[in-house]
């Protein structure tokens, strides 16, 4: 192919970032400055971007935690102010935006494997947008690897812009050349966003950005930015807004909740136990957190937890290993004992509690018998639930810069031995579910059986019974007759709830 025709069918992103726009920066994004942090109640959507989605569709892909979730509910609301409708079918979509996740180089791949899916989709149909936002679009090998060879992807923006969505459709719609806006910033907040709610009966809340840990494994506090809380009253005028429009459970996200409230300078020693103590106030039946560090966990929190109520008693509290050498080079800050120590308070507070947590196996140096640590701590905790993870080098992290020494099939058998435990313990913990009476949040009906309905208990159990579609939204009691691994099937009683 000639130069001159190449240049008519295809972007040439050759000299791109020197020209155009300042690409994102992980070494830029992992400052801390003493700057204030903005808060902004300032979006508004201008006169003529109003309606530019009008007669169009929009589609939103969301990969990763939470966080990412309710983000994809903050950029939907965004796109229904400006006209466009949500469809499920990518065919009837006139824009798609992968909203990504950058923890581990699996949930990358995911999305390389998407864009080149939708290469065909932009082939047929050229005037579709395809965006990709959220963690990857932070990272400046991400965007140089769509630069070079994704070219069917039109728009792409990161976590600090997407209050800036408008005006980026706006420019993706009438601009030729590919849009990129990717702020490598500490992060402000935004306040007065839209959102459109996945569902009307679990809702998200954030209360806090960022993260400051900068554990030496993690991509989050660079494609983040630093812990920054919202205010309290934000907060809590949130929450009430969904305890009024009907909503059953909220959970209060951030990634790292513990440190809620240590930024704030309108506000001195109000942390998350002070929030959580009036949120639990609020009429509504159940209040969840995630996640939390274990390092910033405080007596004062587990005080307030401890008064029940509509706090549920479930707390993930990711450990990631049960050795204190590794621990210290995994930048965690607490030692096996330590945790520990906050594992037994907290059970001894709240006795009903369950625990869940992460664990990375296969950290560079991580020897058998530091593995073996990890598996006892897991043993000694008997969680409830476990999300783990083999190691993943994430570039720029000084993780990254050591040696990835572990072998594929080591870390894999560890894996497998970690599984078979938290499989073990679930099961056990399961088990001591029979026969009684649990509160259940109904979610929804079974895709396969719409007779069979499915919620959690205050613990975070799922929970299959037979039960009328009405009960949809309601809080009911059942009696688990069969327990599985990982859900316990019940029957709908009309008794008090126990557990
Ligand atoms: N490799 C593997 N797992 C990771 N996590 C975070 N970074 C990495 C990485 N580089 C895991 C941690 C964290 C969870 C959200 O993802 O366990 O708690
Ligand atoms: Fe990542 Fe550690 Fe922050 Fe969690 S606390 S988001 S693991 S840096």
């Amino acid at each position: 192919m000639t130069k001159a025709k190449q240049d008519k069918t295809e972007k040439d992103y050759s000299t791109y970032f020197q020209t155009t726009f300042k690409p994102p920066s992980l070494k830029e994004a992992r400052r801390r400055r003493k700057k204030t942090i903005q808060f902004l109640n300032d979006f508004s959507i201008p006169d003529d971007i109003e309606e530019i989605g009008k007669g169009k569709k929009y589609l939103i892909r969301t990969y990763g935690c939470q966080m990412n979730e309710h983000d994809t509910e903050v950029m939907a609301g965004i796109l229904e102010e400006i006209g466009y409708e949500a469809t499920e079918n990518e065919e009837n979509a006139d824009i798609i935006l992968l909203n990504t996740c950058a923890i581990r180089e699996n949930a990358e791949n995911k999305v390389f494997g998407e864009i080149g899916h939708l290469k065909n989709l932009k082939r047929e149909k050229p005037e579709l947008i395809l965006g990709v936002c959220g963690c990857m679009a932070q990272e400046e090998s991400v965007v140089n690897r769509i630069l070079q060879k994704h070219q069917q992807v039109d728009l792409i923006f990161g976590t600090h812009n997407i209050h800036r969505l408008p005006q980026l459709v706006k420019e993706a719609l009438f601009s030729k050349e590919i849009v990129m806006e990717v702020w490598s910033k500490e992060g402000d907040i935004v306040e007065n966003l839209p959102k459109v709610r996945k569902g009307n009966i679990r809702g998200w809340v954030n209360i806090m950005y960022g993260c400051d840990k900068f554990c030496t494994y993690c991509i989050v506090p660079y494609t983040r930015g630093k812990e920054r809380s919202r205010h309290p009253q934000e907060i809590i005028d949130e929450v009430r807004e969904l305890a009024r429009q009907g909503y059953k459970e909220i959970t209060l996200l951030g990634q790292n909740v513990n440190a809620y409230g240590k930024d704030l300078e309108s506000i001195k020693n109000y942390g998350l136990g002070d929030l959580m103590d009036e949120i639990r106030k609020i009429d509504i039946p159940r209040i969840r957190f995630t996640t939390s560090h274990p390092r910033d966990f405080d007596d004062h929190l587990i005080e307030v937890l401890a008064k029940g109520g509509n706090l549920v008693e479930h707390i993930h509290l990711p450990v990631q290993s049960g050795n204190s050498d590794m621990l210290k080079i995994m930048g965690r800050k607490y030692t096996r004992e330590r945790y520990l120590e906050l594992f037994y308070k907290i059970k001894a507070a709240i006795p009903h509690a369950t625990f869940t947590t992460d664990i990375i196996v296969g950290f560079p140096n991580e020897t058998d018998e530091q593995f073996e640590d990890t598996m006892s701590l897991v043993r000694e905790c008997q969680f409830d639930g476990c999300y783990t993870f083999i190691y993943s080098p994430r570039e720029g992290t000084p993780a990254a810069r050591m040696e990835d020494n572990i072998s594929m099939e080591v870390k894999k058998e560890r894996l497998q031995r970690l599984n078979a435990l938290v499989n073990e313990l679930a099961a056990e913990s399961n088990a001591k579910c029979a026969d009684q009476v649990v509160e259940v949040l109904v979610e929804g009906a079974s895709k396969k059986n719409p007779d069979v309905l499915s919620g959690h208990t205050r613990t975070n159990k799922v929970v299959n019974f037979r039960g009328p579609k009405s009960l949809i939204g309601n809080l009911v009691n059942v009696r688990v007759k069969n327990v599985k691994t990982w859900s316990l099937d019940g029957e709908l009683i009309e008794e008090k709830a126990e557990v």
